[in-house]
């Protein structure tokens, strides 16, 4: 039997994140190739006329699982009935820039965002923010809601997951799909802790087959704090394509029930967390999914204290994130 569509929104829809993602989403690999879907697409009133050429492409690719595409500006009427919103419009970084920077210009909208879904999104609706920074806007996204609750927000850092598990692949010259588990705790930003001793590499500690705990403590972890500065200095533009396919790997992993064993990176409210964690954040911790977006906190028991401090310099800095951002609350 033929499923009912699933109505997706996505924000910043004219901007380069979006022109990597949306035709994939229209080709079915979010969902399959058996789920229809309905894009909600908002920009803002200066991005339309772009916008209006992505959706002629849209329309131009002939999607067959695309069964609806609706644009414009206004939020609170696109994210209605929403059951997944991925919230990508926001100002990027320019270069020499910290994220951090960008909770001046981005935190206000998010507070609007998260009203708006708060109103009229499906009630099993999914967040993913996206836009920078991105854990802080997700928490003032999520202390919007009242009907909602706030396990239905998360802030991607499925991006750092996937260049650290590439960059230990290349590491141990083994391909990336022998590499599980890394880890990714706290603030997507240059405190990010990413953490190899829970990486495994053809079913074996990483460290025991890289043999090298400098440079899991050094330059393995340098280099994912640093990626996305790295990328934006070559290419004068921030990560686009590899953001989108994140973005993808972030959904499909909310969505699927989790094997047995593992896990996967994402920020989430970090409220009942058993890590000792400030209880009011938006941190990174490794989650598992029950399906249909559900998910729980996977327990590691073993932290490397190298981990539990440069942890707590990640919460740290979010804390410090939270209280500039109060002022956008008031
Ligand atoms: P971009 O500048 O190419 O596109 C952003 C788009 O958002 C623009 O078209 C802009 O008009 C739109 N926009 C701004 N305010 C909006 C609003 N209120 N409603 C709807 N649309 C709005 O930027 P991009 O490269 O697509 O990046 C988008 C964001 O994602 C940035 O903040 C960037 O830093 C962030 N990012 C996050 C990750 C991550 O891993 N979490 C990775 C890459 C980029
Ligand atoms: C990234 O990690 O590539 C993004 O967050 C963009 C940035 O500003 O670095």
């Amino acid at each position: 039997m033929k499923k009912p569509a699933k109505r997706i929104a996505i924000t910043g829809a004219a901007g380069q994140i979006a022109y990597s993602l949306l035709f994939r989403i229209a080709n079915g690999e979010l969902f399959g190739k058996e789920q229809p879907v309905i894009l909600h697409l908002v920009e803002t009133p200066q991005a339309l006329e772009a916008l209006r050429g992505v959706c002629m492409e849209l329309e131009d690719g002939a999607y067959p699982l695309v069964e609806g595409l609706r644009s414009g500006s206004d939020a609170s009427e696109l994210f209605g009935d929403v059951e997944l919103a991925l919230l990508i419009g926001a100002k990027p970084r320019s270069p020499g820039m910290e994220r951090g920077e960008l909770l001046e210009v981005n935190g206000k909208l998010f507070i609007e965002q998260g009203k708006a879904l708060d109103q009229s999104a499906h009630e099993r609706v999914q967040v993913v923010v996206v836009g920078n920074p991105c854990n802080t806007n997700c928490l003032l996204a999520l202390k919007q809601a009242k009907r909602l609750s706030a396990k239905q927000f998360s802030a991607m850092t499925r991006l750092d997951q996937n260049r650290a598990t590439a960059l230990l692949a290349s590491k141990a010259r083994r391909p990336v799909g022998s590499v599980r588990g890394v880890t990714i705790w706290g603030n997507h930003s240059a405190t990010q802790v990413v953490d190899g001793y829970q990486a495994e590499i053809d079913g074996k500690k990483a460290l025991e087959v890289i043999g090298e705990e400098a440079w899991l403590q050094g330059a393995f972890l340098e280099t994912v704090q640093k990626r996305g500065a790295s990328i934006l200095a070559a290419r004068g533009k921030s990560s686009a394509a590899s953001a989108a396919q994140a973005l993808i790997d972030h959904v499909r992993a909310l969505y699927e029930p989790t094997a047995e064993g593992e896990w996967f990176s994402m920020a989430v409210y970090s409220e009942g967390n058993g890590y000792g964690i400030d209880q009011e954040l938006v941190f990174s911790f490794p989650c598992r999914s029950t399906g249909e977006g559900s998910w729980v906190l996977e327990k590691i028991s073993s932290l490397h204290p190298f981990i539990k401090e440069k942890m707590a310099i990640s919460e740290r800095e979010l804390q410090q994130e939270r209280q500039e951002a109060s002022c956008c609350l008031s």
